[in-house]
């Protein structure tokens, strides 16, 4: 075999190897749940359109943390409340600490009043920001965090549906009291080395 030959044949191999190797890692958008149903649509598993609850806030009952300080589902009607915008968010006439006694609401924690994000600088084109290796930024603001202003990002009103899915997720909570309290802002740095 001539140099040329041998070193195309290797080409081929090293190629088909590079290939196998790809299709092993890939696994398909469809092929992810555990379901056998198809995974972007919701067809089999919703039978029926859900129907958000109509409980007012200041009569509905909170609900247990889903595991220690999750976002708080919300437990009452949203409707009049939406949409959330930036310039009118009512979510924050009741919520806000000063006026959540008034309602009987619970106030926002220490962590919407937070920034997390590391402050980016610029010297001479080379971008840096402010964080270390191990360590949690944190920077107090003497103000609601704008950041978090889309409180339905995280905190989601509930609906009756019957799906025929199992929960067999059991949250663990260190104390009894984070079933219906948070206690993050202390705790932001746990396990970050
Ligand atoms: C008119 C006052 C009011 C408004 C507006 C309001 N809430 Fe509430 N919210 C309450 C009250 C009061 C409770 C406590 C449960 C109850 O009494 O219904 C509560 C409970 C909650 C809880 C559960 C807290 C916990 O400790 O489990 C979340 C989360 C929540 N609201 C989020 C929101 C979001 C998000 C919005 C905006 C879409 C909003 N609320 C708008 C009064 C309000
Ligand atoms: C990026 C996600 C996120 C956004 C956006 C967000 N929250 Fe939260 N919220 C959380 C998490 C996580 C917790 C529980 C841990 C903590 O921060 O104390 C929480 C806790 C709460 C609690 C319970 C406080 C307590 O003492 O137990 C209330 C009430 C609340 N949020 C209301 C809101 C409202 C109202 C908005 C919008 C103005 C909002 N949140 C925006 C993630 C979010």
């Amino acid at each position: 075999m001539n140099k040329q030959l041998i070193f195309a044949v290797f080409l081929l191999l090293l190629l088909t190897a590079c290939s196998n190797n790809k299709k092993q890692e890939y696994i398909a958008d469809a092929d992810i749940d555990m379901s056998d149903e198809y995974l972007l649509t919701d067809e089999s598993v919703l039978t029926e359109m859900p129907e958000y609850t109509k409980v007012r806030s200041g009569e509905s009952e909170t609900y247990q943390r889903s595991f220690e300080n999750a976002p708080p589902l919300i437990p009452h009607r949203v409707g009049g409340f939406l949409p959330i915008k930036v310039e009118d968010n009512k979510c924050l006439r009741c919520h806000m600490p000063d006026k959540a006694p008034e309602f009987d609401a619970t106030p926002l924690p220490k962590t919407h009043f937070t920034s997390y994000r590391p402050v980016v600088s610029e010297v001479n084109g080379i971008y840096r920001v402010d964080a270390e290796e191990g360590k949690v930024v944190e920077k107090d603001l003497d103000h609601f965090n704008g950041a978090m202003f889309n409180c339905s990002q995280c905190h989601v009103p509930q609906a009756e549906v019957t799906v025929e899915i199992p929960n067999t997720f059991d949250p663990d909570y260190r104390k009894s009291s984070t079933k219906n309290s948070s206690d993050l802002k202390g705790k932001m740095g746990e396990g970050v080395r």
